[in-house]
């Protein structure tokens, strides 16, 4: 199961804050809505001083931004500056959600009646046979119900080791203001830094508005690097070698991964092209979003990993990337697959294009018609055909042979649910050859 949410919070600059939400805070935080009684108030004082501070680890429900309480585990705390000497705010994860929407909150939020905490006596992860604490062993279980199958449990515990706690809050990026999802691994000197400033074009960040606003009067570029590869009306594809524009590659990596979780950061962008979606008006061209892609994979992954940025999401720009990427398999002339693990909102994107790409077909199609030839048409590689088909309840075992059944309403419902595709991508406008025969 995964759970998606409505996390596009951009704010364009100059309005709303756009930092992890915290109220104004006292320093002693109000007693739970009581009647008032002393005796009850009395308990809750003497309650609270046993259980504060709340060790990492603890479980208890916290009032989200949508006013409900939800259950959350507290990752890290940290002392806050302007309260007393025993003031903490703590960095929860919501058990609920996805990681993107973990955040620093004040005591004020939680609900200290519900507080529950772990026993860190070991036990035995029966999958992988490592001892861990339950509290650990809780993590990897809840983590895998998230999506994140493919990871064994030790770069898992590893991974979220690293990056437990979100480092940038928000960054500027052109006209935007945007909220961050994820921790993301910027050089050491940006350790004390929660807010980054990008160039749209060069994506140099830097930590103060003023040194990006000296650097956008010298800085010459107004589009992405590299070659434009696709025109149509506004949109424009330019396709950036990361080993001639190694430190745009780098950038884009810093980037990204402010927005996505179980992917690593290659420092070698060399091996790595980059396909960058543009909207273009006379100020230049805004990035929009972009896909990497290895130069050469083994595994026939035609992309490596997908973004489209906060203020641009649901416009239907993720589809496009995605029937981008195919566009080039096939002028390749091979299948391929994206890389994985795939977020939730990666799959969501990903099984909408399969479905729509490959039940148009079958809807067209009279005949017979294997997954070979299904595969040789539309570039998906024949297991996400399969897979996708098989979700749909679409592939049926009969007189010994499994077939595709396609019932015309059937398909009909399907795709109605599968939601319309994004900006067509034409072939015709795509003006590109494969980095094999450039080289
Ligand atoms: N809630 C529910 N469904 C969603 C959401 C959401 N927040 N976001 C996307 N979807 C689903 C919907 O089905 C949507 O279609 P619909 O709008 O017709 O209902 C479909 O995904 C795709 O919508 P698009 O508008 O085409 O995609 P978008 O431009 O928003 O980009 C993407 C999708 C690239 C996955 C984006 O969400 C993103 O950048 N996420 C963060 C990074 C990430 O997770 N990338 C994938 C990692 S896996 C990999 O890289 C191989
Ligand atoms: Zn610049």
């Amino acid at each position: 199961m995964v759970s998606i949410d409505n996390t596009n919070s951009t704010t364009a600059n100059g309005h709303g804050a756009a930092a992890a939400a915290v109220d104004d805070m006292s320093t002693d935080p109000p007693a739970p809505e009581s009647n008032g009684s002393q005796p009850e108030f009395d308990a809750y004082r003497r309650r609270k001083s046993t259980i504060l501070p709340l060790e990492v680890g603890t479980r208890v429900n916290c009032r989200w931004r949508d006013g409900k309480y939800h259950p959350v585990k507290v990752i890290e705390r940290r002392k806050h500056f302007s309260g007393g000497s025993n003031y903490y705010e703590y960095y929860v994860h919501y058990t609920e959600f996805n990681r993107r929407l973990d955040e620093w909150v004040h005591l004020d939020q939680l609900d200290l009646g519900s507080v529950e905490t772990d026993v860190d006596d070991k036990v035995e992860d029966k999958v992988t046979g490592l001892k861990m604490t339950r509290h650990q062993k809780r993590k990897i279980d809840e983590t895998h119900i998230e999506g994140h199958e493919e990871l064994d449990a030790a770069s898992l515990r590893e991974h979220e080791e690293f990056t437990k706690v979100k480092n940038i809050a928000t960054i500027e990026l052109g006209k935007y203001e945007i909220e961050t999802w994820y921790f993301s691994p910027f050089p050491p000197e940006y350790n004390e830094c929660t807010k980054l400033f990008f160039c749209e074009f060069c994506l140099n960040f830097m930590k103060r508005k003023e040194q990006l606003q000296r650097h956008m009067k010298k800085c010459d570029l107004k589009h992405p690097p590299g070659d434009e590869i696709y025109r149509d009306k506004t949109l424009s594809m330019f396709e950036v070698d990361g080993k001639k524009n190694k430190i745009y590659g780098q950038n884009l990596c810093y980037l990204a991964k402010l927005f996505l979780d179980h992917k690593t950061l290659y420092y070698d962008v060399d091996l790595f092209l980059f396909y960058v979606l543009c909207e273009c008006d006379d100020r230049g061209c805004h990035m929009v979003g972009y896909f990497s892609k290895e130069k050469q994979s083994e595994e026939s992954y035609n992309l490596a990993c997908i973004l489209t940025l906060p203020p641009y999401q649901r416009k239907g720009y993720g589809k496009f990337l995605i029937a981008f990427s195919y566009e080039l398999s096939k002028k390749e002339a091979k299948v391929g697959t994206p890389e994985r693990p795939l977020s939730d909102l990666g799959l969501l994107s990903y099984r909408g294009y399969w479905t729509r790409v490959l039940l148009d077909i079958l809807k067209k199609h009279k005949g017979n018609i294997s997954i070979k030839e299904l595969s040789d048409m539309t570039a998906i590689k024949a297991e996400d055909i399969l897979t996708t088909l098989q979700s749909l309840e679409l592939i049926q075992y009969r007189k010994g042979q499994h077939v595709i059944c396609a019932d015309p309403k059937v398909l009909d419902r399907h795709l109605k649910a599968a939601g319309r595709g994004g900006p067509d991508v034409e072939g015709s406008k795509l003006i590109w050859t494969p980095y094999k025969e450039q080289n």
